[in-house]
């Protein structure tokens, strides 16, 4: 039978990669990675692990995946994953947190495929020990979104918010506004990785491998 694994590749520092997704990537037959323009962040940080095995680019159009993209990138691994072989799929951060795999994996498992996933560390995990600013203490509640909304932050002491590039001015007016401190995070664990509190400055920037964490005063 087939098996294919969903790998967490972690937030990009190459050793904050799991040794369980290192062996797995070197016993894999195929790797495969969503295609951004040829690129893709989790392949570069596994890139000295690949040696030479074949890698399978696939297209999620950015910002407009439909639902016939999931099934056929699980046709895609579906076959070229070599029957008794091990086929990977990477993600950046974890592979259950916001990420292509997650709906991959439900038409993948309409094929007579095992289907197992590779935790990896997540970015606004990596992202609070860069910052130093714990996610939780006791008594917290901590939220992770990508759909910001103001009212969120009255049921919460700390809050990560995750592809915040088109949506920077309204989140820091609404945590300046609900007495909270925030940090915005780019490129975390890279080598450019920079921490910003300053809102002018944070607003200027336009990455989309940037988070807001923030913690009520
Ligand atoms: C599609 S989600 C993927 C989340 C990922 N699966 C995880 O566990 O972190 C993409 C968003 O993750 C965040 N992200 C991923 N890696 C990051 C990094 N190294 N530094 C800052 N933010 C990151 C950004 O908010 C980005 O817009």
């Amino acid at each position: 039978m087939k098996k294919i694994y969903g790998i967490g590749t972690g937030p990009g520092d190459k050793e904050l990669l799991t040794l369980k997704a290192v062996r797995m990537i070197n016993e894999a037959s195929v790797i495969f990675a969503p295609n951004n323009k040829g690129k893709n962040i989790a392949l570069d940080t596994v890139a000295d692990h690949i040696a030479n095995k074949k890698v399978i680019m696939i297209d999620f159009p950015m910002g407009r995946v439909a639902a016939e993209d999931y099934v056929k990138a699980a046709e895609i691994i579906h076959e070229e994953t070599p029957e008794n072989g091990v086929g990977v799929f990477l993600t950046i951060g974890d592979p259950m947190v916001y990420s292509t795999f997650i709906y991959t994996m439900e038409q993948l498992e309409k094929f007579n495929v095992t289907v197992e996933v590779i935790p990896g560390i997540p970015s606004f995990v990596a992202a609070a020990a860069s910052a130093k600013l714990p996610l939780t203490i006791k008594g917290d509640n901590f939220l992770l979104c990508d759909d910001f909304q103001e009212d969120l932050l009255d049921s919460v002491e700390s809050i990560c918010i995750l592809k915040t590039f088109k949506d920077k001015e309204r989140i820091i007016d609404s945590l300046e506004k609900k007495n909270f401190d925030y940090q915005y995070v780019k490129h975390c664990t890279w080598d450019d990785e920079e921490i910003l509190t300053d809102k002018e400055t944070i607003l200027r920037d336009k990455n989309y491998i940037s988070l807001i964490l923030g913690r009520k005063r």
